[in-house]
């Protein structure tokens, strides 16, 4: 299991989140009481990543139990805390079917998402890792490391996994504006335990697939459709629109919780719209004319003809199309 400092730490009648908001220059727990303080934790990005939003949703619904709260007021809040990864969704959905319904069989469930998460994370890593060419280049997007679910992470889980095998030669990582949890939180993560990696302008890209052998562009998910379609964060569908421009590789790594089968196609999913002021601010401190209207939509959907493999914990499904995703998942 990877080193980093653990993003989510339940105290027995607490949880812990680690604020990834002041990362990689401070480390600071912010303690939650109650479902609604996850809620907002989550809301506010203290808690990041569609796996890691899932487990604390799960431990948010076993604080309020403790206390004897209402269980569909705590589920409400966590679910309409943030719309686009259906990681959230899912776990909240997992746990409604705890019986008892009480805190300890909660707490035991929670649990169970987390480390489960792990588990599968592991074993993504292994997949996706044997997929990429000895000496490996690679891009990624966004944090889906450690720090964005139960432990090693989605697609930089298979960068870690590769790393591990001897198969990384270099992971450029993009910054991913406006919140850079590249920049902050993925170069964190590599640079911790000494992969190598290499910080890219988001508009920067293209220009490197154009003029220097990319094997992959490696990313997570938020949610995928039916057929395939998969939201991720914004500037996901860029980068696969240029890989395949280049003859890029674009992998998609996702646990199973990530698909959503009620969504047939990418339009369904619903995409999260934030403060235009994430934009025309950066750290309270105006970047834009004051006023200036922005449009801030926070992820975009890549159309499953531009993905060249999904790898799940139950396999690989490559070309993915609605059939290979309902005969992978069951
Ligand atoms: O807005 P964020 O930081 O929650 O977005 C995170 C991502 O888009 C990740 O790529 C995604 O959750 C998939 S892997 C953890």
């Amino acid at each position: 299991m990877s080193s980093v400092v653990q993003p989510i730490v339940w105290a027995k009648d607490r949880l812990q989140l680690l604020d990834q908001r002041v990362l990689p220059h401070a480390v600071v727990m912010l303690d939650c009481h109650s479902a609604a303080e996850v809620a907002k934790g989550i809301h506010d990005m203290a808690v990041r990543g569609a796996p890691a939003i899932g487990i604390a949703a799960a431990y948010g619904l076993v604080l309020d139990a403790q206390q004897g709260l209402d269980y569909d007021s705590a589920e409400r809040v966590l679910a309409e805390s943030r719309p686009t990864a259906v990681n959230l969704r899912w776990a909240l959905e997992r746990m409604r079917r705890v019986q008892p319904r009480d805190a300890a069989s909660l707490l035991a469930e929670a649990t169970a998402i987390h480390a489960e998460d792990l588990a599968q994370n592991l074993r993504m890593g292994e997949l996706g890792a044997a997929l990429l060419p000895l000496a490996a280049t690679v891009i990624t997007h966004c944090n889906t490391g450690a720090l964005a679910t139960g432990g090693h992470g989605t697609a930089l889980g298979v960068i870690r996994s590769a790393h591990a095998a001897g198969r990384l030669k270099l992971a450029y990582n993009t910054e991913t504006r406006p919140w850079l949890q590249g920049a902050r939180l993925t170069a964190f993560e590599l640079a911790q335990e000494g992969i190598p990696g290499k910080l890219l302008a988001d508009g920067a890209a293209a220009h490197l697939m154009s003029s220097e052998s990319i094997d992959w562009v490696i990313v997570g998910a938020d949610r995928i459709a039916a057929n395939g379609d998969t939201a991720n964060k914004i500037g996901t569908y860029a980068l696969a629109l240029a890989a395949r421009a280049h003859g890029v590789k674009f992998m998609v790594v996702a646990p199973s919780g990530t698909f959503d089968l009620s969504c047939p196609n990418g339009g369904a999913i619903p995409i999260e719209e934030r403060s235009a002021r994430e934009l025309t601010e950066f750290r309270g401190t105006a970047i834009a004319p004051g006023g200036y209207a922005a449009y801030n939509p926070v992820f975009d959907v890549t159309p499953a003809a531009l993905i060249d493999a999904i790898v799940c914990e139950r396999g690989v499904i490559e070309q993915p199309d609605a059939a290979k995703i309902a005969a992978l998942l069951g």
